[in-house]
């Protein structure tokens, strides 16, 4: 039946609120009730001593004098009071107020359960009570007992009080409060419909959007959630879903690279092993073309474990084998490693070590990875004759290398791009030399899994300055 968040808030609220509003209705009620009748009975019991003085002064209990009479029946009708003058017998002698010219009972005396009440007021007590009168009176009233003692006769004196007046005034309150519980309880339930509202909409939206998503489309957003946790709930699931679909399109961007990557060599490579067996390529220059086929294979190879890098770094399966080494050897074995290329450019190789040796603790093999990077760039992309230059040093805690040419250089628009997988300025001047853009995501992933920094400074047609620090192992063992 209440299925859904909104129902069973609005059921959970219009009960809670009309159970509040009933009792609280009920116990209002009921000890304004209390505090009417205490307060009556206070009254009533002012006025006892002035009965019980009129009668004394006069006949005492056989009180007949009209005067005397006269002087109760006042008491009497000015506070709407029913006086009874009893003997000890339960025989009423006399009666004052409403009723008294009427024969109120057949005989003038009380049955036997009024008359345990006379005994406990003959022997002394007072009673204040309501309802043990009713009976007789036909009306709820409420009652003040009182022995009197007069020439050694004893007798009793009763005062009534119909409770009907104040009754229709307690109803009259009571109906005021029922009223407003009513009201507030109307209020109630509007204002929790719309709340309850407010809040259910957004997680229905929140569900219908997730759906979606599910089903593939990304367009769905929840909107109009407000400033609360709800709202902020809201606002979370938007950049979730801003965050999926950005990732989505990263995927898909990354797929449709890779596809593109892997596309052109083996286009190459089919078209010339395609030459090759149906003769359209002379023997002499079979050898030429098989050289090429192999630096194409070399390149899907390249690409491939790239791509295998790059998806471990990302899963966080990449297991660094850190240990201490010397940053100057690791350096300089390197720049050996690219003497032929570096040759073959006709370049010019400034390398600087900072003095003795520099130990760091790192994975060396990815250090290898991204130092060769950066040299395989440089060179790259380096005119003929270009310089290059290699630095380290230490700064503060960190160990510094510096791998820098006065190449190409990077367009000030594509700086902040480079770091991204694919990534390749687009210049028709530069030759890539048959790089995927791959290089500098995977450096920097590596860097930044070890608590290094790497960063890039350069200017188009001028130079390219990389700048790596990586934590120096601080005792030298
Ligand atoms: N020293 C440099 N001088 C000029 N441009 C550079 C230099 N280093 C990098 N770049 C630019 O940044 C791009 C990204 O470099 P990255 O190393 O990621 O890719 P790549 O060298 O083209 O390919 P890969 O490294 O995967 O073989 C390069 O294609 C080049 O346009
Ligand atoms: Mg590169």
């Amino acid at each position: 039946m209440f299925r859904t968040v909104f129902s069973r808030m609005l059921a959970t609220n219009i009960v809670i609120s009309v159970l509040t509003m009933t009792l609280l209705a009920l116990v209002l009620s009921f000890s304004l009730r209390g505090v009417f009748i205490n307060k009556q009975f206070e009254e009533m019991r002012r006025n006892e001593d002035n009965i019980i003085s009129i009668i004394e002064k006069n006949q005492g209990i056989k009180w007949a004098e009209p005067s005397t009479l006269i002087q109760l029946q006042a008491v009497a009708s000015s506070n709407h009071f029913v006086i009874w003058l009893l003997d000890n017998h339960g025989n009423i002698l006399s009666i004052a107020g409403d009723g008294s010219d009427s024969d109120q009972f057949e005989q003038n005396t009380l049955g036997d359960n009024l008359k345990a009440v006379l005994i406990k007021v003959l022997s002394g007590e007072e009673i204040a009570t309501t309802g043990i009168f009713d009976a007789p009176l036909n009306a709820p009233v409420m009652t003040v007992g009182h022995p009197i003692t007069q020439n050694g006769m004893m007798g009793a004196v009763f005062i009534h009080l119909k409770l009907q007046e104040f009754e229709s005034i307690l109803g009259n309150v009571i109906m005021n409060i029922t009223l407003s519980a009513l009201l507030a309880i109307a209020l109630s339930v509007i204002l929790t419909y719309f709340n309850s509202l407010r809040i259910s909409r957004p997680l229905s939206q929140m569900s219908a959007a997730a759906k979606e998503i599910a089903r593939g489309n990304m367009q769905k957003r929840v909107n109009g959630a407000g400033k609360d946790e709800i709202g902020e709930l809201a606002s979370s699931f938007n950049k979730m879903v801003d965050e999926l679909q950005t990732q989505e399109n990263v995927r898909r961007g990354f797929i449709a690279n890779v596809s593109h990557e892997l596309r052109s060599p083996l286009t190459s490579i089919q078209g010339f092993v395609q030459g090759i067996l149906d003769g359209t390529v002379p023997e002499n220059q079979r050898d030429k073309h098989l050289k090429t086929v192999l630096g194409e294979t070399k390149r899907l190879g390249k690409l491939i474990n790239d791509l295998l890098d790059l998806s471990q770094i990302e899963a966080g399966k990449f297991p660094l084998h850190i240990t201490k080494f010397d940053l100057n050897e690791v350096a300089r074995r390197i720049l050996i490693t690219f003497e032929g290329k570096i040759e073959a450019k006709g370049m010019e190789v400034d390398a600087r070590f900072a003095g003795g040796k520099l130990f760091i603790r790192a994975d060396m093999d990815r250090m290898v990875q991204v130092l060769a990077n950066l040299l395989d760039n440089a060179v790259k992309f380096s005119r003929s004759g270009g310089k290059l230059y290699v630095r380290t040093k230490t700064v503060g805690n960190a160990a510094r290398i510096i791998i820098a040419d006065n190449g190409l250089g990077i367009p000030k628009k594509d700086l902040p791009f480079i770091w991204q997988g694919f990534y390749r300025v687009d210049d028709t001047t530069r030759e890539n030399g048959g790089g995927t853009g791959l290089g500098l995501s995977i450096a920097k992933k590596i860097i930044e899994q070890q608590k290094g920094n790497i960063r890039v400074r350069s200017a188009e047609g001028a130079y390219t300055v990389f700048i790596i620090d990586i934590l120096k192992e601080t005792v030298s063992k």
